[in-house]
């Protein structure tokens, strides 16, 4: 009896019955890499926390690229300093883009932060929580009870890493370094991985991934080109949709165009940020495209593609932006008419080249600035969901809806999201829905097929 119990604990890590907790803020990439972090703690003998305060490790996984990001964070930490009287053996991993740039700064004002991982050295995760929290032994355990319903069907996989754009008003390349392309074995392997725990929608992510295939971390083992990896990665699960986030204006190729349009497993959906429909504003945000550049592309893809839709990002009151240039950026949002617009108001970040500048639009004004793009952006948005009254769509049923559990999300392969007031249907099932309603906020459908 005695030698059982001392081969089972010699096998059992230091790590088995300790409580992880992840806190995700920011990008899917961050929502990527967490998922990463999630296994490596797991793979260790770790289990989740249900309340975060309790856990022994709290990873707190960072954005900077607001200002309200990073006021979110610093009250959250608060909380957890706060929270340490009642839990002493709560220790905090601080990671990811807020890491990178003032991570030593809030180690010393947060003393319950006991290590830092910048976004830029993701890959050393578990190195950095061995070298920080000793005892740590490997141990590998099945980890496929854990996955969460959307990620069952929805898996986003990081394809590259860094920005080299340096966009006037962003930390990113600062907070996330240089370009680096994934291997395309390793990313296949991922997308095998993820196809095999019942995955049916792959997300190739990265901050342009346009620029896929730059800086290769094998150059032996690249597809050479975001159009290589998107041919590769659908032509190998045919039965998936391959969706891509995010694409930067000014590298989309006509060929990468085609490529979608003439797929019927890839995702017509594009996420193209405008940010400013001024061409002055978009040479001071650096942006290398002009709004001329960005409608001849959006033409390119009106009549390459069928059933497309676009999505975009704008800022509002950036420092140079005076009226008439925003009238220029509503002109233009009138006109294109966007599926889906994200709006931020512009919030000054150290270290970029904007936040040099003087900024005389008061942030009253910028706020007005942001209303009214919402403003604007509703109506198109309530008419064009209006329009899809009556059409079909194919869709993935995700699980039952978040905010209301009677009804089923399914999302297309272009990213709509439609409520269903059915709960029969098997999560995971490819439907055909007819859209009976849209509303501002939400499409509602049937099954039909
Ligand atoms: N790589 C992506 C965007 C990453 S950040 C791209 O280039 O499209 C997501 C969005 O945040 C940006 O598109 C931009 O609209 C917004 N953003 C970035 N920095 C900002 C700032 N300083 N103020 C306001 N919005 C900002
Ligand atoms: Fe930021 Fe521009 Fe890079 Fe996007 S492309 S992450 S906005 S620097
Ligand atoms: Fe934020 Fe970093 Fe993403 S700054 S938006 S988490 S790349």
């Amino acid at each position: 009896m005695t030698g059982f119990f001392i081969a089972v604990s010699a096998i059992i890590p230091r790590a088995m019955g300790l409580k992880y907790y992840i806190k995700t803020f920011g990008c899917q990439m961050n929502v990527a890499d967490s998922r990463e972090y999630r296994l490596a703690l797991e793979a260790y003998g770790m289990t989740p926390s249900v309340r975060e305060f309790d856990a022994d490790l709290l990873i707190v996984n960072t954005c900077s690229v607001r200002t309200k990001a990073e006021d979110k964070l610093v009250s959250y930490l608060g909380a957890a300093q706060a929270a340490a009287k009642d839990n002493p053996g709560l220790k905090v991993g601080l990671v990811g883009c807020t890491a990178t740039l003032i991570g030593e700064e809030l180690k010393r004002r947060f003393p319950v932060i006991k290590f830092l991982l910048p976004a830029t050295e993701v890959d050393s995760f578990t190195e950095v929580v061995l070298e920080s929290i000793p005892g740590f032994t490997a141990f590998s355990r099945d980890l496929s009870g854990s996955i969460g319903e959307k990620e069952r069907f929805e898996r986003y996989i990081t394809v590259m890493r860094g920005c080299e754009m340096f966009c006037s008003y962003c930390v990113v390349p600062y907070a996330r370094g240089n370009v680096r392309s994934l291997p395309l074995t390793e990313i296949l392997r991922r997308c095998d991985e993820a196809v095999s725990e019942g995955a049916k929608v792959l997300t190739l992510l990265g901050q342009n991934v346009m620029v896929y295939g730059r800086n290769p971390e094998d150059p032996s083992d690249t597809p050479g080109n975001f159009n290589g990896l998107l041919k590769a990665a659908s032509d190998r699960h045919p039965d998936c949709w391959i969706k891509f986030l995010t694409s930067h204006p000014g590298d989309v190729t006509r060929e990468l165009v085609d490529l979608v349009g003439a797929t019927s497993n890839i995702s017509k959906h594009f996420h193209l940020p405008l940010q400013s429909g001024d061409d002055k504003i978009l040479k001071d945000m650096n942006r290398g495209y002009t709004s001329a550049q960005y409608r001849e592309l959006i033409e390119y893809i009106n009549r390459t593609v069928p059933n497309y839709r676009i999505s975009t990002d704008i800022i509002a009151g950036f420092p140079t932006e005076d009226e008439t240039a925003f009238e220029n950026t509503l002109g233009l949002v009138r006109e294109l008419e966007f599926d889906q617009m994200f709006t931020f108001q512009y919030s000054h970040r150290p270290g970029t080249a904007a936040v040099k500048w003087e900024d005389p639009v008061p942030f009253e004004e910028k706020r007005r600035r942001l209303r009214k793009l919402i403003d604007i952006q509703n109506e198109i948005v309530l008419r064009k969901h209006k329009a899809l009254e009556g059409s079909r769509l194919p869709a993935i049923v995700y699980g039952p809806a978040y905010k209301s559990p009677a009804k089923l999300t399914a999302v297309s392969r272009e990213s709509h999201v439609i409520l269903i007031p059915d709960s029969s249907i098997e999560p995971g099932s490819t439907v055909d829905v007819e859209i009976t309603k849209g509303k501002q906020r939400t499409l509602e459908g049937r099954i039909v097929g």
